[in-house]
């Protein structure tokens, strides 16, 4: 790869030092940076090279997954730091900066190549995008590129906006839109799952699937972040991107012959396009919104949302949400999909559970049906892949009892999100990103629950901190004859 300059904004903030500096620290190791690599971290106070590097190395010692050597590497690895003092409403700061990226920039031969990573608040995105076009700072003789992470708007106007703002300075080629969602490994293994899989294949359609579930349950509550969850609560925070991505990657159908992250991305956006829309006034009927109240996690008390510092004792709020969708194209037309995320919930864990039509309710037969079979994706904290089958139950006469098959017993080390996504990035790989069509198309859809949510026309149902969520998100399940797996 050509010589690189990675201009990071917000170098001292959590997101660098917890994600961004591990990550990079293991593509070091790994031989996976450019020969030629720079990063120039930027931020409002101002820090000598000497002691950003001190921050960086720190921050590994931190959050580095593996032991981190005091070694000859680590210290070849801090010499590519360096720090600019920056405010972000000054031209000449920007223009400073140019010079600093040309000087070294200078020093090596090639085309060259500038990723700007904003590890800032959304509120600056269009005004740092800006402010690197009037520069000059984004012309470049090699590729330059933009890595912005959620959230992309707060409803469907901002995020035009905020669109069309960036794409006075970059081209929707050049930005790298993350959900860290998308570079979880599991996520993406659904891919090359059904791609290699022609079993996968045959049965991934409303003829054999009786419903999807997608779960998001953490156990966290709001933290310090009142400021910025009560404007936002789990629809914009979770639903809107992490959810409807985990969606789009198990009912797209992969192309066979060529998985470019162009294929694979029109293929996510006419999965996003078929979901039936929302009207305003079924909100209250097809979604399910809750706010924890006070209860026990793990044998200790824990307050209510309401009574969180920083939150407001009337907050409407919502914690949690579960949503039922549905898919109205050839493969998913009749399956529903099931989504709920929520905070102060009982346990932590991401998972998609795919359910099989009963074969003999299928067959309109009297007999006792059968536990039906399910394809589980365990997303984190712990991976796996378990299928449910059933087999002859020896105890009892005619019976079956189902077995677990583990499809995915060589747990080797995997990696960590930001490690893939910031390799695919600099190798221009924009497959696990998120395209503007659906940021656009998921705002859309969301749209109504934001507005039906702000005028409180939807009951808020309060969950004890520590259980399942409302009853009324098992409800969404009866009343079409399912439940949630696994939440005994
Ligand atoms: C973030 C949300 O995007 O995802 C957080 O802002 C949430 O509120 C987090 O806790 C969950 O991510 P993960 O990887 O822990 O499931």
């Amino acid at each position: 790869m050509n010589p690189t300059t990675f201009v990071l904004f917000g170098a001292t903030g959590d997101l660098a030092k917890r994600k961004i500096y591990p990550a990079l620290y293991h593509l070091f190791l790994n031989g996976k940076l450019p020969e030629a690599f720079s990063l120039i971290g930027l931020g409002r106070r101002s820090l000598s090279d000497a002691t950003f590097q001190a921050h960086v190395k720190q921050s590994l010692y931190d959050f580095y997954r593996f032991e981190v050597k005091e070694d000859q590497t680590l210290q070849a690895f801090l010499s590519l730091f360096g720090f600019n003092i920056l405010n972000i409403d000054k031209q000449e700061d920007f223009v400073q900066l140019k010079g600093r990226v040309e000087a070294w920039e200078q020093g090596h031969e090639g085309l060259v190549n500038r990723l700007f990573y904003l590890s800032v608040g959304p509120e600056f995105f269009g005004t740092i995008s800006s402010q690197i076009e009037n520069s000059g700072l984004g012309e470049v003789t090699g590729w330059k590129r933009l890595v912005i992470e959620k959230p992309f708007g707060h409803d469907l106007a901002s995020a035009r906006v905020l669109n069309a703002q960036l794409s006075e300075a970059f081209a929707e080629e050049e930005i790298y839109r993350i959900d860290h969602y998308l570079g979880k490994p599991m996520v993406q293994r659904l891919e090359a799952l059904q791609q290699a899989n022609p079993v996968i294949q045959a049965l991934w359609n409303n003829r054999y699937i009786a419903n999807v579930q997608i779960t998001a349950d953490e156990t966290v509550g709001v933290e310090e972040r009142a400021g910025y969850y009560d404007h936002v609560g789990a629809v914009r925070d979770m639903f809107q991107n992490h959810m409807l991505q985990l969606l789009m990657m198990l009912a797209i159908q992969v192309p066979q012959n060529s998985t470019t992250a162009e294929n694979v991305r029109l293929k996510k956006k006419k999965v996003l396009e078929a979901i039936e829309p929302l009207q305003r006034q079924d909100v209250a009927t097809r979604i399910v919104r809750g706010q924890y109240a006070a209860g026990t996690l793990h044998g200790t008390p824990v307050q209510g949302y309401t009574s969180e510092p920083g939150i407001a004792e009337d907050s409407i709020n919502d914690t949690f949400i579960a949503a039922k969708l549905n898919i109205d194209n050839y493969y998913w037309r009749g399956v529903p999909f099931y989504i709920r995320t929520g905070k102060r919930l009982k346990s932590k864990h991401t998972r998609m559970v795919v359910e099989f039509k009963d074969p003999i309710k299928s067959l309109g037969s009297t007999q006792q049906s059968i536990t039906p079979n399910l394809l589980i994706f365990d997303i984190g904290p712990d991976e796996g892949i378990t299928l449910q089958l059933n087999t002859k139950d020896h105890e009892h006469q005619g019976g079956f009892k189902p077995v677990n098959i583990d499809l995915y017993p060589d747990r080797t080390e995997a990696p960590e999100a930001y490690e893939t996504l910031i390799n695919d990035a600099l190798i221009g790989d924009s497959t696990f990103f998120v395209h503007w069509d659906e940021v656009e198309l998921s705002w859309k859809w969301v749209q109504p629950i934001l507005e039906a949510f702000a005028e409180n026309e939807v009951p808020l149902h309060p969950y004890p901190a520590g259980s399942h969520g409302p009853a009324a998100a098992n409800e969404m399940l009866a009343q079409d004859g399912y439940r949630w797996w696994f939440d005994e």
